[in-house]
């Protein structure tokens, strides 16, 4: 295990998003939750402010909206369909605090949505990242041999303008580029040009909070055996990315399943890619098994920032979500209880919720994990709750990954 830091925070101004803004979040607030860090831009090749939205092809649009106001607290807020000039697919975007999620289902049973369906059920097609500058991105992508998927572009409605351009990453899945702000000018409409606003008439349990989870952390990529690295390099090489701690070989195997994993994030951090590999071992890793049931790379799990996991797990334990169990002999053990020390709430509240801690040198982390989201064992969310700790829960990665092998087993794929 080695712990490279290669990113050297400068002391340098460093602006609230229109997103977060809009969320009422503060510097400081996210700097806790997702480790926000101040960085000069100017020298970056290729600048990236943050998320822009995860987009999502599901078999059902209409229906995974409602999941995600119903279950996990967003508010609707954009459509494109049918009514208003997009007959291909239905479209919904969902707010969470600083985070956007854009969920698309085909209509027209010649979409091209159908047969990305098909070939890897739901998930995650674009990773869509908010730049200053696109032409700048493309350019430099171009230089260093990415693969241009679309050229920068600017695309009107009445809302104004954005200019949009894309780059492909592994698997199936892009990142949009997309820049809000054109000559000064910065696009008022609900999304993107194309979409129209919309609320719903969903309405949420009483006492239920404002919101479940404030911001997006990180988005974790798998990818196929010997490929990590490349994908590193990808992320270094074309985007300017830097590498945070690498987690390799032993440190994050079980008796039967093994991977590696390295971790690469923007300059300010906002946006942080853990890429996992497959490492040989004696069964089946979960990799193998998303990779199979993905059929190839792709987005494995996102993590969602809050600052009150205790209640966030609650109330989506209320709406049926389900999580991954924990042994209590995770919490009961006393070489545990010690590398843990002491946390905000008494350990007998993390373990009537299965909730795991990790602890490193800056700080401390609480985190659980949900069970796949969709039918296929593939994508699925993470909770998280930093204080102090930039990490990604390495200490736990064994309790996890032996978790996750039972319901591997269960489903016949260990
Ligand atoms: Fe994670």
């Amino acid at each position: 295990m080695t712990d490279t830091t290669t990113a050297t925070p400068q002391d340098t101004h460093i602006d609230l998003t229109d997103q977060e803004r809009a969320a009422d979040l503060k510097i400081e607030e996210l700097k806790r939750l997702v480790g926000l860090v101040e960085y000069d831009e100017s020298t970056d090749p290729f600048p990236v402010t943050g998320w822009d939205a995860i987009v999502f092809v599901v078999g059902n649009a209409t229906q995974t909206a409602h999941y995600y106001q119903s279950a996990w607290g967003m508010e609707l807020v954009g459509y494109s369909g049918p009514e208003n000039g997009n007959r291909d697919h239905k479209a919904f975007v969902l707010k969470s605090g600083s985070i956007r999620f854009v969920v698309k289902g085909a209509v027209q049973p010649d979409s091209p949505l159908i047969e990305h369906h098909a070939k890897h059920g739901d998930g995650v097609v674009d990773i869509s990242l908010e730049v200053p500058d696109v032409d700048k991105c493309i350019a430099q992508a171009k230089a260093a041999g990415a693969r241009v998927v679309q050229e920068p572009e600017t695309v009107s409605d009445e809302f104004g303008s954005v200019r949009i351009g894309a780059i492909a990453t592994y698997g199936e899945t892009r990142h949009t580029l997309v820049q809000r702000t054109i000559d000064g000018e910065t696009y008022a409409g609900p999304y993107l040009p194309g979409y129209v606003a919309r609320t719903s008439d969903f309405v949420k349990r009483d006492g239920a909070p404002k919101r479940l989870f404030q911001a997006l952390d990180h988005i974790v990529g798998n990818v196929e055996l010997g490929k990590m690295d490349e994908w590193v390099a990808f992320y270094n090489r074309v985007m300017g990315f830097v590498n945070m701690a690498e987690f390799i070989g032993d440190d994050i195997a079980t008796d039967y399943s093994a991977l590696m994993s390295k971790v690469v994030a923007n300059g300010n951090h906002r946006v942080k890619f853990p890429l996992n590999e497959p490492a040989i071992a004696k069964k089946k890793s979960q990799i193998d098994e998303y990779l199979e049931f993905y059929n190839g790379p792709g987005a494995q799990h996102l993590a969602l920032a809050t600052n009150d996991i205790l209640t966030t797990v609650d109330e989506l334990r209320k709406e049926g979500v389900e999580f991954l169990d924990t042994p209590d002999a995770y919490y009961d053990d006393p070489e545990m209880r010690a590398r843990i020390g002491e946390v905000r709430v008494p350990i007998e509240e993390l373990k009537k919720r299965k909730i795991l801690v990790d602890r490193d040198e800056d700080g401390y982390l609480l985190q659980i994990f949900t069970k796949p989201l969709g039918d296929r064992p593939t994508v699925f969310f993470e909770i998280i709750e930093r204080h102090g700790s930039l990490g990604f829960g390495k200490g736990n990665f064994k309790a996890l990954f032996e978790s996750i092998e039972r319901e591997q087993e269960k489903r016949g794929n260990l």
